[in-house]
């Protein structure tokens, strides 16, 4: 099977990687890709928002599965251009994406599909803002409803800095804070079945502990050794089935990854949000240790046979991903940056280098990488358990620097994880 991955980012790595290592695959392409990518796969450089460009890509290659990472391009229809040209594509249609493209949409279907989640309103004016936060109390959550790349949500006991935030915003959601661990559940639907993957959870917030404003994610693991051993299937039973047939009611069919991020509240699980995409980094370790095929996995999804497909399998054990992050992120990112030791941390064993935002500057001594975006490389590892994961993550991130480079010290350290929304409470 000839695979063709669209997008730029440490998930397109991942997905790249998984890809390559599946016996059914004979060929991964990726466009634009990034230089970790290039190592294993070829590079193709086209504009991974143009959508008549990536289904010629697609159709040039020979490709058999095309899978669209990134949000933005699935927003924009970049999915329908490749299935319009006849080519099987892993990726929901511009109008299944409007559950990550849209908050008030997405909150609309799962009211209308009877899915758990936090009370919400849909304000547009500075009086229904303030209503509503005062309807919910503190904290207070406040979410921009246009994709904001991770960064449009405000979560704060600060009532000026919620109205602040809405204030600069078209249209905003407000929410009612859920408290309790969260977990990312990635089901792979082929728009009426669904195949759910191990849950993973995700380090939002910059800073140890919890602290300091939201991210895309600096670190994540799995498999949660605390969580319900039912959580994936009572997910599917109350969340992702619901939804699906919903969508497909509307004539939507939801075909991709339906990201499901959770609470675990004390009433049991509730969306926090659904994306229309794998989540970065969380996926990560969730990919390293799957041990079915993930080619034909996602090929049966975008051709609507998943009935035929067996549950996803996982090996053993555990993995960690530590994100390294450039001097500013994230509220800017610092680009040119030499990053060294790359090579070496790759080199530990049961260990991979993601590259996240890197680039190659050409010099007269040959090529150096440098950092190009906020998050620039993941550190993922494999091991016995989550801790042994971890040590091999660190000792491995501890190889690697560039001029401000940050991370942070606490992923995966307790055992609970660290419950970053409530933690907000002592902040
Ligand atoms: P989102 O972009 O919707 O994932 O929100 C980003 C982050 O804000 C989430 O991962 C949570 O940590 C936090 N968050 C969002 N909605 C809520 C909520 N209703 N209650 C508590 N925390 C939330
Ligand atoms: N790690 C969160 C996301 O991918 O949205």
């Amino acid at each position: 099977m000839k695979t063709l991955v669209i997008g730029t980012g440490g998930r397109e790595h991942a997905l790249a990687l998984a890809l390559s290592r599946d016996p059914g695959v004979s060929e991964v392409h990726a466009a634009p890709g990034n230089p970790g990518i290039g190592v294993f796969a070829t590079l193709h450089d086209v504009d991974p928002m143009d959508g008549t460009a990536v289904a010629a890509l697609a159709r040039s290659l020979g490709a058999d599965l095309v899978v669209v990472g990134p949000e933005a391009p699935l927003v924009a229809g970049v999915a329908d251009a490749v299935r319009e040209a006849g080519i099987a594509v892993f990726g929901p249609s511009r109008a299944a994406a409007q559950l990550e493209g849209s908050k008030a949409f997405s909150k609309e279907v799962m009211a209308a599909a009877g899915v758990p989640t936090a009370g919400s309103r849909t304000c547009t004016t500075p009086e229904e803002v303030a209503a509503a936060l005062d309807e919910f109390g503190a904290p207070y959550v406040v979410k921009d409803d246009a994709l904001a790349a991770g960064k449009g949500v405000v979560v704060t006991l600060d009532r000026a800095e919620a109205l602040a935030h809405a204030a600069g915003c078209d249209r905003v959601v407000v929410e009612e804070f859920l408290d309790g661990p969260e977990v990312s559940l990635f089901a792979v639907c082929d728009g009426s079945t669904t195949r759910p993957l191990q849950p993973a959870q995700d380090f939002k917030r910059i800073f140890d502990g919890g602290r300091g404003p939201n991210t895309g994610g600096m670190g994540s693991y799995s498999p949660l050794p605390w969580a319900p051993a039912d959580l994936a299937g009572r997910v599917v039973d109350t969340v992702v089935q619901p939804t699906l047939d919903e969508m497909a009611r509307r004539g939507a069919p939801f075909v991709g990854c339906l990201y499901v991020g959770l609470a675990l509240t004390a009433a049991g699980p509730r969306v926090i949000e659904f994306n229309c995409r794998f989540g970065d980094p969380d996926v990560q370790p969730v990919l390293a240790l799957l041990e079915s095929p993930l080619g034909s996995l996602l090929l049966a999804a975008a051709e609507g046979r998943l009935a035929e497909v067996d549950a996803p399998r996982f090996r053993e054990g555990a993995s960690v991903t530590v994100v390294l992050a450039s001097a500013g992120y994230p509220e800017s990112s610092s680009k040119g940056d030499v990053i060294t030791g790359v090579g070496r941390a790759n080199g530990v064993a049961h260990v991979d280098v993601i590259h996240a935002g890197t680039a190659l500057a050409h010099g007269r001594d040959g090529d150096s990488l440098v950092t190009a975006g906020g998050r620039v490389l993941a550190v993922r590892a494999v091991g016995y358990d989550v801790a042994d994961a971890r040590a091999r993550a660190y000792a491995a991130a501890d190889l690697v620097s560039f001029p401000g480079m940050q991370r942070r010290t606490d992923i995966a350290a307790e055992p609970l994880g660290v419950v970053e929304g409530a933690s907000l409470k002592e902040s």
